[in-house]
C-alpha cells in the first residue's frame, strides 16, 4: 500500500488568517489510518481552528484537504460528515432540555413516514453503545449528566453519524482522571475497530501514553511530527513554548490568623431533595490555599454554589471576613470580596458576545473603579483595566474590543482568571483555574496565586489535577458524598493515597 492510501487525512498548506491574527500558517499534517494522532501546542497555537476547518465548519484561505485519498473541498460539517468525519467540540454543543436519545439523533433522524423512528434508532444506539463500552441511558435528561456522560453522548452522536475518523478537541480537560481512563479505553477500542482519531490534549504524559504519533503547533505553524516513544514530556513542552516543564510544589507558609472564610455545619439538598453537602465545616484563612479534592459529584459543586449564594445552605451558616453572609444575595457577597474563577467559563464566566474589555469586568461592574455613576459604567477607565489584565496574564488577542468568542479555549480561561485576581477580590473560590490552559501559561496562574497568597488572598482551589491541589494547596481537604472524609497535610501525601481517600478505599 503506498502512503498516499494509507492516509486518512492529508492537510498541505492550510491557512487560516483571522483579523490580527494568523491562526494557521502553510500548515502540512499526515493522518495515517487507523493511528491515535495527538495535536499538542500552546493557547492559541491553532489546534481548533485546524480541526474546524478539517471538519467543515470554516473554510481555509489556502490549502487542500485530502481525505482517504480523496481532495475534498467542505462549505459544511454536514459535507465531512458525508466523507466520515466527526467532531467532538472544545465546549460541548448539547441541547440540554432534550433527553439523550433525541439530542444523538438530532438532525439525524431515521424517518417512519412522516414521523421519526425512534425504536430504530434506539437499537442502532444501544448497539453502538455496547461495541465501544459506552454506557449511558438514553432517556435521562441531558441538563442532569455529569461532564463525562455528556462527552459519551457527543462520541456516540458522532459515531451514530457513521464517523470513521473522529476529532476529539480537549477531550480530558473535563474529566476526572477515572473518567480519562475510561475514556482512553474507548480511544482503543475505536482504533482496534478501523477508526482513526485525532485529539488535541494539553496534559503531556496523557499524549505521551495514548497517542501514535503526535504533531505540535506553535504560532499557527506546524513544527514537529514525533513519536512518543522518541520525546519525553519535557522535549514536547520545549518543542511546544520552548520552556521548561512548570513544578507546582511550593512549601512557603503564608497563613495568617485572620480567616477569609467560614463555612460551619453547612448542609444543602438539591432541587428534589437529596442531601448533597452534610455538616461541612473548614475556614480558609487569609494568605491560605485550602485544596478540596474528590471525585466529580460528591459534593464540591454544590458547595461552591453555597459559598456564592447561589444555592441556600439548609443548615449552617457561611461567614466572610467575620460577617455572616447566609442570607446575603450573590451580589452583595461579590461586593463584599468574594472572587470566583468558575468551572464552566461559558456558562458562568463571560458573555461570549461582548468584548474583551466587558468581560474583564463582568461580576465587578457594580463596583469601583468600572462604575462612573449609579448606571454607568466607566468605559475608559474599564478599558484600561482589561489592558492590564491581558497584559499582565498574557491572554492573547489582537486588543481588547474583540469579541471574547474570537478568543481560543485557553485565552478565554486566561482572562477569567486574570479578572478574578486582578480585581483583588478576597477570598477567590477557584474552580479548576488551569482547565485547558497550556503548560507554560499554567506555570504563570500557579505563580500568580503563590504570589496573591502571599500578599493575603485566601484561596478555595477546587481542581481534578491532583498535581496541581497537592502542590499548591496548604491544607488538603477529600469530599465523598457530600461529606469531608479527610483533612490532609499535602506535603506528606502522595498521588496514590490521595487517591485512595477520594474513593474511600481508605479510611
Ligand atoms: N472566529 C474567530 N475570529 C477571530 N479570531 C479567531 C477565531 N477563531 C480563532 N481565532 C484566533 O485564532 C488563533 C488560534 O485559535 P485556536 O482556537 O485555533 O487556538 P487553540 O490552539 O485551539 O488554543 P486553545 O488551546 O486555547 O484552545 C487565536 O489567536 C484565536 O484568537
Ligand atoms: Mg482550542
Amino acid at each position: 500500500m503506498d502512503e498516499q492510501v494509507s492516509a486518512a487525512v492529508r492537510l498541505q498548506g492550510i491557512s487560516k488568517r483571522f483579523p490580527g491574527v494568523v491562526a494557521n500558517d502553510d500548515i502540512d499534517l499526515m493522518v495515517e489510518s487507523g493511528e491515535i494522532h495527538a495535536i499538542c501546542g500552546e493557547n492559541g497555537a491553532g489546534k481548533s481552528t485546524l480541526m474546524k476547518i478539517l471538519y467543515g465548519m470554516q473554510p481555509p484561505d489556502e490549502g487542500r484537504i485530502e481525505v482517504l485519498g480523496e481532495e475534498r473541498a467542505f462549505s459544511s460539517p454536514k459535507d465531512a460528515i458525508d466523507v466520515g468525519i466527526g467532531m467532538v467540540h472544545q465546549h460541548f454543543m448539547l441541547a440540554d432540555n432534550l433527553t439523550v436519545l433525541e439530542n444523538v439523533i438530532l438532525g439525524a433522524e431515521p424517518p417512519k413516514g412522516p414521523m421519526i423512528d425512534f425504536a430504530a434508532a434506539r437499537s442502532r444506539l444501544e448497539e453502538l453503545g455496547e461495541a465501544y463500552g459506552l454506557e449511558l441511558d438514553f432517556d435521562d435528561m441531558v441538563e442532569a449528566l455529569e461532564v463525562g456522560e455528556r462527552q459519551r453522548i457527543e462520541i456516540i452522536k458522532i459515531l451514530y453519524r457513521g464517523a470513521r475518523i473522529l476529532i476529539l478537541d480537549e477531550p480530558t480537560a473535563v474529566l476526572v482522571p477515572q473518567e480519562v481512563e475510561e475514556l482512553f479505553r474507548n480511544m482503543a477500542e475505536l482504533k482496534a475497530e478501523g477508526h482513526t482519531i485525532i485529539f488535541i490534549d494539553h496534559k503531556l504524559d496523557e499524549v505521551l501514553a495514548v497517542a501514535d504519533t503526535i504533531t505540535v503547533l506553535r504560532q499557527g505553524r506546524s513544527v514537529a511530527t514525533v513519536k512518543p516513544q522518541d520525546v519525553t514530556a519535557q522535549d514536547l513542552a520545549e518543542l511546544m513554548v520552548g520552556s521548561e516543564l512548570p513544578t507546582p510544589e511550593t512549601r512557603e507558609v503564608t497563613i495568617t490568623d485572620r480567616v477569609a472564610v467560614e463555612v460551619e455545619n453547612v448542609s444543602a439538598v438539591d432541587e428534589v431533595g437529596v442531601v448533597r453537602l452534610r455538616n461541612v465545616s473548614f475556614e480558609v484563612h487569609c494568605g491560605e490555599i485550602v485544596g478540596v479534592a474528590g471525585v466529580e459529584g460528591n459534593g464540591q459543586a454544590e458547595l461552591v454554589e453555597v459559598i456564592l449564594g447561589i444555592a441556600p445552605a439548609t443548615e449552617g451558616s457561611i461567614r466572610l471576613h467575620g460577617d455572616d453572609v447566609t442570607g446575603w444575595s450573590v451580589r452583595r457577597r461579590r461586593e463584599a470580596g468574594l472572587g470566583y474563577i468558575p468551572e464552566d467559563r461559558h456558562r458562568r464566566g463571560l458573555l461570549l458576545p461582548a468584548p474583551v474589555w466587558e468581560n474583564s469586568i463582568l461580576g465587578h461592574q457594580t463596583r469601583p473603579p468600572f462604575l462612573r455613576s449609579r448606571l454607568w459604567i466607566d468605559e475608559e477607565a474599564s478599558k484600561a483595566h482589561a489592558a492590564d489584565v491581558v497584559e499582565r496574564f498574557d491572554v492573547r488577542t489582537p486588543g481588547v474590543n474583540t469579541q471574547m468568542h474570537a478568543l481560543s479555549g485557553g485565552n478565554q480561561q486566561k482572562l477569567v482568571v486574570g479578572r478574578e485576581m486582578a480585581t483583588r477580590s478576597n477570598p477567590l473560590i477557584a474552580a479548576h483555574p488551569t482547565r485547558g490552559i497550556d503548560v507554560g501559561s499554567q506555570a504563570a496562574v500557579w505563580e500568580d496565586l503563590r504570589r496573591a497568597r502571599a500578599d493575603g488572598l485566601g484561596v478555595l482551589l477546587l481542581s481534578a489535577d491532583l498535581e496541581e491541589l497537592i502542590g499548591l494547596s496548604d491544607t488538603l481537604l477529600v469530599m465523598l458524598r457530600g461529606e469531608i472524609v479527610a483533612r490532609l497535610d499535602p506535603s506528606r501525601i502522595t498521588l496514590r493515597e490521595l487517591g485512595a481517600y477520594m474513593t474511600g478505599a481508605a479510611a
